[in-house]
């Protein structure tokens, strides 16, 4: 049986930075509620909101100090109410960022576990005596020192592999779980469709504490391989559980943040028998450097990973990383030489994303090619980008930038000064003028989205890649209800010949003058060209 996300379009939102409707620089539920017109008009299916709830923003919301609640800077419950049923009645289905692996330090939660070893909370955590030294070597990550942390009170350390404003849950604890499961049982009620699973495969450590080896890698591994602070095989019996509460509920997605860039682990989050997660997270196309065989190869790699039957999903950007059409300028992933040829290769990368077998997931402001740049060290307020100074690259403060609507006042984002500044391109590089623009890169993701989802070959059907040129992605996309798909996407900046044999009928292809038919004896693709055909 198929399902409504895999045939989905998803599209990630950071509530602080999409759209402000109070004015207050922060955007919130009624901003988002706000545009629900534009992201009908994207053609976007799903959207996953990162955190808005209680919490006091150590971490930008993934600190929670109230799971049933919204933060009131983002609104009320019943402002959530009237934006699930709006989007409901407009198609859109909305997913929520469950954050399990750790509360906020000031959730009642915490209070009660840090007051008392007697404490019937006190489980719930994570503890060693203090002995004047922490027990192994495992960081807290945004703090670059030691993830145990002191509490005077009761004479120990508590686990925080995060900051230390965010305590880390003791899965093996029954009480615990069964408090998530409410959890996730109230938000299902509620209507919500599904979550992702923020660190997904950090809840369970080694139950003997051991130290992580060392690891070269500094991005994502911070210098160490997380084989005990993290990724540990227990976690698999709390995906069993949390997809029977879902399955109980009806057709809702359970999506996992596979920390790292692990294929292998990510593949494994979805069971062996189809009764683990619906959806798990493979990060490796967020580290791929620029270059048709680089994807494609890494594409096979997670089909072949994939157990049967386990819907694989992609994801170019996302809150935690580099915008990609960044990426792709910078020397690290490919170097391009000019902005319009950054834009030529969001162009490309969208048609890849849009068009391969799996679910894909936009990250908001990724359609009008939103990019990152440096922030001055006064502008910081990630955690990470904080303590990482001035390394860059490191610090998320760049990929979370307020939405471009407009090249008016803060970008058409809020009247008063934004919570983050604004990227100095908006003038340019905005909403507004792409909708109006039947070539901009806006009105080239939607026309991809729209043939996505009216071609089963290309939300459902099956894939097989050609071998054209080592520069060129080219696949075939087959379902059985309709023709089959070709997809044409040349990564070099100068043309490419390709011969493919079998005539066609050109579906959508990047701006080019003339011509909808391809010729049997093949085409010469141009630089950065995309061509979709059914054949
Ligand atoms: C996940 C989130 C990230 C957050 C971290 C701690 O990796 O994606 O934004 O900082 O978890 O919750
Ligand atoms: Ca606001």
């Amino acid at each position: 049986m198929r399902h409504w996300w895999e045939d989905a379009v998803f599209y990630q939102i950071y509530p602080r930075s999409f759209a402000d409707s109070n004015e207050d620089g922060i955007g919130d539920l009624q901003g988002i509620r706000n545009k629900l017109g534009y992201l009908v008009d994207l053609g976007v299916d799903v959207l996953w909101i990162s955190p808005f709830f209680k919490s006091p923003m150590k971490d930008f919301g993934y600190d929670v100090s109230d799971y049933r609640d919204v933060d009131p800077m983002f609104g009320t419950l019943d402002d959530l109410r009237t934006l699930l049923s709006d989007a409901k009645t407009r198609g859109i289905r909305i997913v929520l960022d469950l954050v399990a692996n750790h509360s906020s330090d000031e959730h009642p939660w915490f209070f009660e576990a840090r007051s008392s070893k007697d404490s019937p909370k006190h489980d719930w955590y994570l503890w060693v005596p203090e002995t004047g030294r922490p027990p192994n070597n495992w960081t807290a990550i945004f703090e670059l020192g030691s993830a145990w942390h002191p509490n005077l009170a009761t004479g120990e350390r508590y686990l925080g592999t995060f900051t230390k404003y965010q305590p880390e849950f003791n899965w093996r604890n029954d009480e615990l779980r069964e408090a998530f499961y409410d959890i996730m049982r109230f938000w299902y009620a509620l209507g919500v469709d599904g979550f992702r699973l923020d660190v997904a495969t950090g809840y369970f450590k080694d139950s003997e504490l051991r130290s992580n080896p060392f690891s070269s890698k500094a991005n994502p591994d911070f210098f160490q391989k997380h084989i005990y602070d993290r990724n540990r095989p227990e976690v698999h019996e709390v995906f069993k559980e949390m997809r029977a509460v879902a399955d109980a509920a009806g057709e809702r997605v359970l999506i996992g943040e596979t920390h790292g860039q692990d294929r292998l682990l990510a593949a494994s989050c979805y069971g062996k028998h189809d009764d683990e997660l619906h959806l798990a997270f493979n990060f490796e196309f967020l580290y791929e450097k620029w270059g048709a065989r680089n994807f494609r190869e890494s594409a096979e790699r997670w089909y072949a990973a994939l157990p049967d039957g386990a819907w694989p999903n992609f994801t170019l950007s996302n809150h935690d990383h580099p915008r990609h059409a960044w990426r792709y300028r910078g020397r690290r992933f490919g170097g391009a030489s000019s902005e319009a040829e950054t834009e030529a290769r969001a162009r490309v990368a969208a048609a890849m994303l849009l068009t391969l077998r799996g679910t894909p997931f936009i990250y908001y402001g990724e359609e009008i090619g939103m990019t990152c740049y440096p922030f001055p060290r006064a502008a910081l307020r990630d955690p990470l980008g904080i303590a990482t100074w001035p390394l860059r690259g490191l610090g998320r403060d760049p990929e979370r930038t307020p939405m471009q609507w407009t090249g008016g006042e803060n970008a058409g984002f809020s009247t008063a000064k934004p919570w983050l500044p604004i990227n100095r391109d908006y003038r340019s590089r905005n909403v507004a003028t792409q909708e109006t623009d039947p070539a901009s890169l806006l009105s080239w993701y939607k026309s991809l989205i729209a043939l996505r989802r009216a071609k089963a070959a290309l939300h459902e059907g099956s894939i097989t890649f050609l071998d054209l040129d080592v520069d060129v992605l080219a696949y075939t996309r087959r379902a059985a209800s309709c023709e089959s798909i070709l997809v044409l996407i040349n990564f070099a900046s100068q043309p490419r010949a390709i011969s493919q044999g079998a005539p066609g009928r050109v579906v959508l292809r990047t701006a080019r003058a003339g011509g909808t038919a391809l010729k049997a004896e093949g085409i010469v693709l141009k630089p950065y060209e995309v061509v979709i055909a059914e054949v």
